[in-house]
């Protein structure tokens, strides 16, 4: 099989050292790619929002697969202009991403699947949860507990000029559980736990993710088929239903709480950076799974992974640029899995090149080993800014 895989993260990365471990892979392609990916791949100058480029792209390597990493081109119709030509690929149509493209869509769809999920509220007053209605990068949420905190998330709110949508506060642990999914077949992950603030102890603004780690000690990974049936199944079915057929990963953002689990989101493509924990422990070939072999369930190592993200010294405000990046070799040498998140080369020094930089995923027989693997690999790189939490997995 030739795969071509789009994006250019770390989650992108991490599908990428998953796809190159297969037998079933003859070429691995990326577009655009990074310098992580491009020691696994052929990267190609072309980006995720050039849909026109892309489907050249696929056709002029005659690709058999492309995986879709990133939400805004399904949301934006890539996958069904891919199809359109004959081109397979992984991931949603535009119809069926509006599950995470529109809160109120994927409320409307739960609701119609009987789903538990937290109540819609009428009017915004504490305790609540404001979301913006449309894709923001995990930053359009807030929650609000007290009177000022809902009236500075309705400050912010005024200048997204944006519809938005107010729900239930729910308490309780998070958890992400992936599916992937061909219509009405679907075949679960285990549960993984990202990180979503910025500081330690949860505190500070929420981020696109600071960490993650597979298995949790709170949800086992026995428990993934019961909640592929309550949460995923039901929603595949009501959108099977209305004639837009979910093809990829159907992503569940779920909270344990008092009264059972209870989802947040959902997500149209692989979760970043629960991918990066999640793939390393996967036995089974990454390529017939993508391509809808959904024959099998999921064979899991019994290893765990944690995964600790370097982030740039002004993140998640704002993005860093060409500052240059020491100990990657290093960090490797103690059999961490280093996957570059925002990276790019300069005269051939690699620099950084966005907001989170490098992920760099420990393993080990328990979480406690693969955390201090990361923390320990994670040590021995450095940029200037450089800032990570020191809490990823300590729960566990
Ligand atoms: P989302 O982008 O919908 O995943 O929301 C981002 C984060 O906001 C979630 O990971 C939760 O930590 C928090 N959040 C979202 N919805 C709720 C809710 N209904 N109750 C409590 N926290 C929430
Ligand atoms: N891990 C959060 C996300 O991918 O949206």
């Amino acid at each position: 099989m030739r795969v071509l895989v789009v994006g250019s993260g770390g989650r992108e990365h991490a599908i990428a050292w998953s796809l190159s471990r297969s037998d079933s892979l003859d070429e691995l392609h990326a577009a655009p790619g990074n310098p992580g990916i491009a020691a696994l791949a052929h990267c190609h100058p072309v980006r995720a929002d050039d849909h026109g480029a892309l489907v050249s792209l696929a056709r002029e390597l005659r690709i058999d697969l492309v995986v879709v990493g990133p939400e805004a081109p399904l949301v934006a119709g890539l996958a069904d202009e891919l199809r359109h030509r004959g081109i397979a690929v992984f991931g949603p149509s535009a119809a069926a991403a509006r599950i995470e493209g529109s809160k109120s869509f994927a409320k409307e769809v739960m609701d119609a699947a009987g789903v538990p999920t937290a109540r819609t509220l009428p009017i915004a007053q504490p305790p609540c949860v404001i979301k913006l209605d449309g894709l923001a990068a995990g930053k359009g949420v807030w929650v609000c507990r007290s009177k000022d905190e809902l009236n500075s998330a309705l400050q912010v709110i005024q200048a997204f000029d944006q519809p938005f949508h107010v729900e239930e506060l729910l308490e309780g642990p998070e958890l992400s559980v992936f599916a992937v999914a061909a219509g009405e077949a679907a075949v679960a992950f285990p549960p993984a736990r990202d990180y979503k603030r910025i500081g330690d102890g949860d505190s500070g603004p929420n981020t696109g993710g600071m960490g993650s780690f597979s298995p949790l000690p709170d949800v086992a990974d026995e428990e993934a088929p019961e909640i592929l049936e309550t949460v995923h199944v039901p929603v595949l079915r009501e959108l099977a239903r209305r004639g837009t057929p979910f093809q990829g990963l159907l992503y569940a953002g779920l909270m344990r709480t008092e009264d059972g689990v209870r989802v947040i989101e959902f997500n149209c493509r692989f979760g970043d950076p629960e991918t990066q924990s999640l793939l390393p422990r996967l036995e089974s070939d990454l390529v017939p799974l993508l391509a809808g072999d959904l024959s099998q369930d999921l064979e899991l190592a019994d290893r765990a992974a944690v995964t600790v993200v370097l982030a740039g010294g002004d993140y998640p405000a704002r993005d860093d640029k060409g500052t240059p990046i020491e100990g990657v070799e290093a960090a490797e040498a103690t059999g961490a899995l280093v996957l570059h998140a925002g990276t790019a080369l300069h005269d051939g020094r690699l620099v950084t090149n966005g907001g989170r930089i490098l992920d760099v995923v420990g393993l080990g027989a328990t979480v406690e080993e693969a955390r201090s693997a990361a923390y320990d690999a994670a040590a021995r790189i450095h940029f200037a800014g450089m800032q990570h939490r020191s809490d990823i997995a300590a729960d566990a």
